[in-house]
C-alpha cells in the first residue's frame, strides 16, 4: 500500500520503519520539509514538502503530530483527504489533569465530526514509538487495537497493522478511541509513576491466540 505518514518525529519515523519493512511505499512530511527530509532518508522513505503532496495518490494517511497541531495539519489539507483513510495515532496526554482527557471526546471523533468525508480510524496510539517500529515483546506480538466506523476502512488499516507485526484486533466503533486514548495516556503515567523504561505494550492473553 502507499503509505503518507504526516509528522516526521518518534511516531512518523517509527511507522515508516515498520511499514517499510512490511512492504509498503512510505512518504513523510513535517512542518518543515528540512525535517521530512532528514528522517526519510534515515529509514529509507521519501519526502514531500508539504502535506498535501504527501497524501497524494496515499491509500492510507497516518496523522503523527501533536495533539494540539492536528487544527492546522486539517486545515491545510482542505479537502485533500476526502474519502481517504486517515489514521489518527495522537495522544492528549495531561499527566498534571487526566480527568481533562478522560472526560471528553476522542480526538479520533474531534477530527471525524470536523470533517465528515476523512475516513478517520484510530489505531496506534496506545504504543510507544519504539513498540510501533518492532511490536514484538519476547517473542509475543502485541495487540494492535483498530476503531472506527467504516468497516471496509478498518479492513484496510487491520492489514496494515498486521504487515507491521502486530496481531489486529478489531476494537469496535469510532467511540472506542477513547478506550486507545486512555489506554495510551495510561501507559505514560505508569512509566513516570513507577519510573519503568517506556517499553511497555498492550496484550490481551487467553484465546484466541
Ligand atoms: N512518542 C510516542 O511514543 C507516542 C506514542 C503514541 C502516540 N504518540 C502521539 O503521536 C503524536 C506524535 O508524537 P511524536 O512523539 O512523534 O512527536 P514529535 O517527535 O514531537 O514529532 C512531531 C512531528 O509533527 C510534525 N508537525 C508538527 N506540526 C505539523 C504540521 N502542521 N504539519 C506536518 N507536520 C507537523 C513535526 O514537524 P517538525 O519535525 O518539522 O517539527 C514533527 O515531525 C503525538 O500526538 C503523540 O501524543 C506518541
Amino acid at each position: 500500500m502507499k503509505i503518507a505518514i504526516i509528522g516526521a518525529g518518534n511516531v512518523g519515523k517509527a511507522l515508516a520503519k515498520s511499514s517499510l519493512r512490511g512492504g509498503h511505499k512510505v512518504t513523510m512530511s513535517a512542518a518543515s520539509p528540512e525535517n521530512a527530509a532528514k528522517a526519510a532518508k534515515s529509514v529509507g522513505a521519501h519526502a514531500a514538502s508539504s502535506n498535501v503532496e504527501a497524501v497524494k495518490g496515499a491509500d492510507i494517511v497516518i496523522i503523527a503530530v501533536p495533539y494540539d497541531k492536528l487544527g492546522d495539519v486539517f486545515r491545510g489539507l482542505g479537502s485533500a483527504v476526502d474519502d481517504t483513510i486517515v489514521i489518527d495515532a495522537t495522544n492528549h496526554i495531561n499527566t498534571e489533569n487526566p480527568a481533562e482527557v478522560l472526560g471528553a471526546p476522542s480526538n479520533a471523533e474531534e477530527i471525524q465530526k470536523r470533517h465528515p468525508k476523512v475516513r478517520v480510524v484510530k489505531a496506534f496510539n496506545y504504543a510507544f514509538a519504539s513498540r510501533m517500529a518492532d511490536p514484538t515483546v519476547d517473542g509475543i506480538r502485541l495487540d494492535g487495537f483498530v476503531a472506527g466506523e467504516d468497516q471496509d476502512a478498518k479492513d484496510k488499516v487491520l492489514e496494515l497493522v498486521e504487515s507491521i507485526g502486530f496481531r489486529p484486533v478489531d476494537a469496535g466503533p469510532l467511540v472506542m478511541a477513547r478506550v486507545l486514548e486512555a489506554m495510551g495516556l495510561l501507559n505514560v503515567t505508569l512509566q513516570i509513576r513507577h519510573n519503568w523504561p517506556w517499553q511497555n505494550g498492550w496484550k490481551l492473553v487467553g484465546p484466541p491466540a
